[in-house]
């Protein structure tokens, strides 16, 4: 505890960021620091799992304390340590769990683990006070597009419900897939935004794949094969054409796609709170996108800064304290798992 508040320390280590933060109260974000690994990735076209572990290994002690540090919090004052457990790459979430279990043993601190699209979620509390469940929550990340029914953070069942999710490729892997096949590096999400900026989304008319049945269920491969497809055939015909055009049509269509889905959702709970969270919500068409359609609904639209959307631990220490405070704990065996599911 630090001046009558509880202390949470978070440790993110999923995919290929090494983070580490404090919150006070949840909400109150004292330190979040960030390593990220892009620089090492880049070359790759993609994040190579073994090295991402091995940057972790010898990144996360220092990142740990540069976080206790900056949020002028001693040891003795955190309350209890809060670790993405899942999903991720496995050999990457074990060094931040492994890390946490070391710090909680030799502290005596309670150990919290969280799920890590939970900690997604639980983003849009940080810079929002007024935000309290019950919500419906779009969250669309490297591995994920899953929209939630939240109504409750501590833990228990039923607080979270699975309306829909990825049935194949999550919207981020096509993004990134997408900015490899226009050759603009990676990560590819930030770069495909920027450039759809100057194309036409009406250019090339992409499916959009509604999955017909009524299901909520995401399915974005057909798209990505689509885009490749047809950049793949105007470069064999030699026939030029407008990366731009070609980036802001695919844009267009996965926008569509979660819009469309997101409003359905909305209407079928007839809730009248949505968080957008994980990497995927810093994307600027998105935002705009479903800013227009919740105001149009009389829905209140909750959005993280782009720093607390892509991976990051404060969300980690923010998901952890609400099942710290409803006593929910977890013992030194704790594994990691790449697959975890969310309910
Ligand atoms: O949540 P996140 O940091 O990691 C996972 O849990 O997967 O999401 C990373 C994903 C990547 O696929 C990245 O390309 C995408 O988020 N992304 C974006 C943008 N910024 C990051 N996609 C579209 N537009 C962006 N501005
Ligand atoms: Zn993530």
């Amino acid at each position: 505890m630090k001046n009558g508040k509880t202390i949470i320390l978070g440790i993110e280590t999923s995919c290929d960021e090494t983070a580490a933060a404090v919150t006070a109260d949840g909400r109150e974000v004292l330190s979040n620091i960030i390593a990220s690994q892009i620089d090492v990735h880049a070359v790759f076209g993609g994040v190579v799992p073994e090295i991402a572990a091995r940057h972790h290994l010898t990144a996360i002690g220092g990142i740990v304390d540069e976080a206790l540090r900056k949020a002028g919090v001693s040891t003795k004052e955190v309350d209890a340590i809060a670790v993405t457990k899942g999903p991720g790459l496995v050999g990457a979430v074990l060094i931040g769990l492994a890390a946490a279990k070391a710090m909680a043993y030799a502290m005596g601190l309670p150990l919290v683990g969280v799920h890590h699209i939970k900690g997604h979620i639980c983003a849009a509390l940080l810079e929002h006070p007024e935000l309290e469940p019950p919500f419906l929550a779009l969250v669309v990340s490297g591995g994920h597009t899953s929209l939630i029914e939240v109504s409750g953070l501590g833990g228990a069942d039923g607080d979270m419900k699975v309306l829909g999710r990825t049935r194949d490729d999550a919207a981020g892997e096509a993004y990134d897939k997408v900015a490899r096949v226009l050759g603009l590096g990676y990560p590819g999400g930030p770069l495909v935004d920027k450039l759809a900026k100057e194309g036409d989304p009406n250019a090339v008319r992409f499916k959009r794949t509604m999955l017909e049945d009524g299901s909520l269920d995401f399915s974005f491969s057909g798209l990505k094969t689509a885009v490749i497809n047809y950049t793949h055939t105007l470069k064999q015909a030699g026939t030029p054409f407008r990366s731009a055009d070609v980036a802001a049509s695919f844009q267009q269509a996965v926008i569509d796609v979660l819009a469309e889905k997101t409003r359905q959702s909305l209407v079928l709970t007839g809730y009248t709170r949505l968080v957008l969270a994980g990497g995927v919500a810093s994307n600027s068409a998105l935002r705009q996108r479903l800013r227009e359609m919740s105001e149009g609904m009389g829905v209140k639209l909750f959005i993280p800064s782009p720093v607390f959307c892509t991976d990051n631990a404060a969300m980690i220490a923010c998901a952890g304290y609400y099942e710290y405070m409803a006593g929910r704990r977890d013992a030194l065996d704790l594994d990691a798992c790449a697959t975890l599911p969310l309910v």
